[in-house]
């Protein structure tokens, strides 16, 4: 179901939805004179705005987030927990997920098997001949140091917007100087590695959210006979060239497209 406000992002939708369902069941108890205990008057919002949720199209999962996050305040205030720890969780959140409420990208990660199927699409071996290959949205860097391992003939690169991950990846990819990450969008035009022109295997593990943009990027900026590969996500009205199904816990998918 498509969400009836498009224009903002779910999470600003679902924020409002609360905002309303706590006003309208804040203006009952006002209107029938009741008292209500925290947790119920909790559980009502959380009810209201779930129902809330499916009148306005959010995808499945919204549901259970919008009942359980009133009454899930109330019992966390409660827990008489100290809030340097609710401060902390949420700089951790913030330094892994970064913008994802923008991009609609979380981190989650390739699996091994998908690190091995990837071996197969990168260019033959040849002597003095170098391939490039970008990860865009790179995560902990797992792809870049598997490939740069296996195949010290290619240069890695990787873009990635969120700090700790980015961090992570940096570390890891220290040892390997045919690997670099950086810190940026990887829509961001005014940095270099951002161009697609100059890789012959250009990589995407990120949400179905980006995929039409991604791939008129793609169209604009790779050469002829380059590869694209996005792992588990298509592109709308899009049939890849070849499929690739990975035996992993997530049945992957790699979808190639050769330009
Ligand atoms: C699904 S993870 C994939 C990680 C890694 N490529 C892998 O296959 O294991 C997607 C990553 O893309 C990053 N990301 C999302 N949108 C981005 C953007 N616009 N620019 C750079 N990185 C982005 C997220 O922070 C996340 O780390």
């Amino acid at each position: 179901m498509r969400t009836r406000f498009p224009a903002l992002p779910p999470s600003a939708i679902a924020l409002l939805l609360q905002i309303a369902a706590f006003a309208l069941v804040l203006l009952s108890v006002r209107l029938f004179e009741l008292q209500p205990e925290p947790l119920t008057f909790a559980l009502a919002c959380g009810l209201l705005a779930a129902s809330f949720s499916q009148l306005a199209g959010q995808a499945r999962w919204w549901f259970v987030i919008q009942l359980l996050f009133a009454p899930a305040l109330v019992l966390m205030l409660n827990a008489d927990i100290p809030p340097s720890v609710f401060l902390a969780a949420f700089l951790i959140m913030l330094a892994v997920y970064w913008s994802t409420f923008r991009t609609q990208v979380p981190l989650y990660l390739s699996s091994n098997k998908v690190w091995r199927a990837l071996e197969g699409l990168l260019p033959l071996q040849q002597p003095d001949s170098h391939f490039r290959f970008i990860d865009l949205g790179s995560g902990l860097g797992g792809v870049l140091t598997h490939l740069a391992r296996l195949r010290p003939d290619g240069h890695y690169c990787g873009v990635e917007s969120a700090p700790l991950p980015l961090l992570m990846s940096w570390l890891r990819t220290k040892p390997y100087p045919n690997c670099e990450v950086h810190w940026a969008s990887i829509w961001d035009e005014k940095l270099a590695a951002c161009n697609l022109a100059q890789y012959d295997v250009v990589f995407a593990y990120l949400s179905p959210v980006p995929m039409e943009r991604l791939w008129h990027k793609a169209r604009a900026e790779m050469r002829p006979g380059a590869v694209f590969i996005s792992s588990t996500f298509t592109i709308p009205g899009l049939e890849p060239d070849q499929h690739i199904a990975v035996d992993d816990l997530h049945q992957s998918t790699l979808l190639v497209w050769r330009m």
